[in-house]
């Protein structure tokens, strides 16, 4: 996704830059660009290459070719025109005095355009964003300010903006709505950024924008004003993510790490919410009228987080007995959901900033929803906008195939599951004290499945040049399939699906031929003898079975599958904790062997804030 780094000093701004975005690789992008000015031309000076940020650099010498030391830069996915470097940004405007660099998208460009055809204003790339660079010229008389708030009042959409210009070589001119933008405070320096890893090497005093706000940032300090332009303070806060957290520490791959990382994450998001055999949220509480009265759970989310969410709905329906729908964040609010003040609304998602999620919590929040977030990233949009927030407490997640947040999630929505069904009264004190004491094991017995990844190594080994791979499981393991299906496909592009286990009859069955490989999932006891008679269905049609249980259930799997993953026996409601750990690991093993590159799949954007 695209990413915003915009530098005032008195170093070299391009160095500057070009190291900001590099920490933005990990988003996805398909081109870069910076724009400074140039103190001795007395003017801006654009630079813009198509392909990896790498590209970019080589051709400025790593920025020693532009002395400035005031820019933006930026690394875009493409929305509106195809990658370019044309289309990439900054953009500016006709006499090139006005350079932009855009987050979100413009939703009116093309009637804005249209107008500014009409004068006479000629548009050289395909971009939303180029229409920002030349309205802003369009407007200029000699008052930058005036002329980006005359653009605001005309711009629809989502945007979070940096605006250089020639005139005013002393400042950047910052703007956000519904797209993050960050200010960084420094020492004679001040910066703007869509994501605090960009300028942690330089400053961990930053202060988020709110939606409307503009920022006017020089040497000296940066003035903030709300959308009526008038000035506000705003909050700085110290960043305390180690700047370690966000490199690779010595693994190949930040997905590797993330995988790792596991035990750690879940003892951070856990161990502080569970004391003295209670669960505390110290973070978050809802009224116990409220929680008595709850008529309908909702859980909002998109990809992953979706996933943890189809876990969820039977954690929570069979802990609190309260119906739960789970809804694709681009569906919702295209369904006329039934909603009221007697809804919760949990809305999950990594990054906080995933539009469709955000546009589904605005939706439930219209309708009268008590909206409750689980979020990794401290300050995100999603986060800001909820009543209430759940952190993860992952930490900074960089690869986009989504780990670490994925079992935090599930984690961290299974013991709200646990802490309602208390509140209501719906859980056995025995069945509560079990449960809780399986949260306290669970991140050793993770640790216990990640040291034995060669086996899963073997067997992404013998499969890893299937062309297509099925994976299909019932109750919690069909949930979990969605998810290993997806990590498997998004990494290393083997067509995959995920099935109900009944549901195979029912058509899928016919794609079953010799050699076919089968995930079987059977980690859920309750349920194994059904999935037995599956994997002997998908035996006699030819097919191969690779499955996964629990280790009591080893040997008698071991009978008809042709290989068999393990976990440690857990409750119920932690099983797909731990099982979703051997789907990542053959995921990327898989993935890893075909040569695929992992921490980037193609097309893919690590938080997808357009429609
Ligand atoms: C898959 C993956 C995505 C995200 C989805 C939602 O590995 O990472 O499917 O889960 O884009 O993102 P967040 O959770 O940031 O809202």
């Amino acid at each position: 996704m695209c990413g915003i780094v915009g530098y005032i000093g008195r170093e070299q701004a391009a160095p500057i830059l070009l190291e900001g975005l590099s920490r933005l690789e990990y988003r996805g992008y398909d081109s870069a660009g910076v724009a400074v000015f140039d103190a001795q031309a007395g003017a801006l000076a654009v630079r813009k290459a198509k392909g990896r940020l790498q590209v970019l650099s080589d051709q400025l010498h790593g920025g020693a070719d532009l002395d400035s030391t005031v820019g933006v830069g930026h690394t875009r996915w493409a929305t509106h025109g195809a990658p370019s470097d044309i289309n990439s940004h900054p953009q500016v405007s006709r006499s090139g005095k006005i350079a932009v660099v855009h987050n979100g998208i413009i939703e009116n460009y093309a009637e804005l355009k249209g107008f500014l055809q009409s004068k006479g204003v000629p548009f050289v790339s395909e971009t939303d964003t180029e229409v920002v660079a030349q309205l802003i010229e369009y407007f200029y008389d000699g008052d930058l300010l005036a002329a980006v708030g005359r653009v605001l009042r005309r711009i629809q959409g989502a945007y979070a903006l940096g605006i250089l210009c020639a005139d005013c070589p002393d400042q950047i001119v910052a703007v956000r709505k519904d797209s993050p933008l960050i200010l960084g405070y420094g020492e004679g320096c001040n910066f703007i950024t869509s994501d605090v890893t960009a300028i942690l090497r330089h400053t961990r005093s930053v202060g988020y924008m709110e939606d409307g706000e503009l920022a006017v940032l020089t040497r000296e300090g940066i003035r903030c004003c709300n959308h009526l332009m008038q000035p506000i303070e705003k909050e700085i806060v110290t960043v305390d993510w180690e700047m370690d957290a966000a490199e690779k520490g010595g693994y190949e791959h930040f997905m590797f790490k993330e995988i790792m990382e596991q035990p750690e994450a879940l003892r951070r998001c856990l161990s502080p919410r569970i004391r003295e055999g209670e669960i505390v949220f110290e973070d978050f509480s809802l009224d116990q009228d409220y929680i008595k009265n709850m008529r309908r759970i909702y859980i909002v989310a998109c990809g992953s987080s979706y996933h943890v969410g189809m876990v969820g709905k039977y954690h929570l329906e069979r802990l609190t007995r309260i119906p739960v729908e789970v809804a694709l964040g681009s569906e919702f609010r295209y369904m006329d959901p039934i909603v009221d003040d007697h809804t919760l609304v949990i809305v999950i998602s990594q990054s906080g900033e995933t539009l469709d999620t955000m546009a589904a919590l605005r939706e439930a929040r219209r309708l009268g929803g008590h909206i409750l977030s689980i979020v990794n990233v401290v300050g995100s949009s999603i986060a800001r906008e909820s009543d209430q927030v759940l952190y993860t407490w992952a930490g900074p997640e960089i690869a986009v195939a989504t780990t670490k947040a994925y079992t935090t999630q599930l984690a961290l929505l299974s013991l709200l599951a646990l802490w309602l069904a208390k509140r209501l009264g719906t859980v056995p004190e025995e069945d509560f004290r079990s449960m809780l004491a399986a949260f306290q094991e669970l991140p050793d017995k993770m640790e216990e499945v990640l040291s034995r990844r060669e086996d899963i190594q073997y067997f992404a080994s013998r499969y890893f040049n299937h062309d297509s791979i099925f994976f299909m499981g019932r109750n919690i393991d069909y949930a979990l399939g969605l998810e290993g299906s997806l990590k498997l496909k998004e990494i290393s592009y083997i067509h995959s699906e995920a099935y109900a286990s009944g549901e195979l009859k029912h058509g899928t069955i016919s794609l079953i031929e010799d050699g076919t490989l089968v995930v079987a999932l059977s980690t859920y006891s309750g349920l194994f003898a059904k999935a037995m008679s599956n994997v002997v269905e998908v035996k006699a049609r030819g097919g191969s079975v690779l499955a996964l249980t629990v280790e009591p259930r080893k040997a008698e799997m071991a009978q008809t599958a042709d290989g068999v993953m393990t976990i440690p026996d857990i409750h119920n409601l932690l099983l797909p904790c731990l099982g979703v750990v051997p789907l990542q690991l053959f995921a990327y093993y898989v993935a890893l062997m075909r040569g695929c590159d992992i921490d980037k799949p193609r097309n893919l954007a690590k938080s997808v804030t357009v429609e």
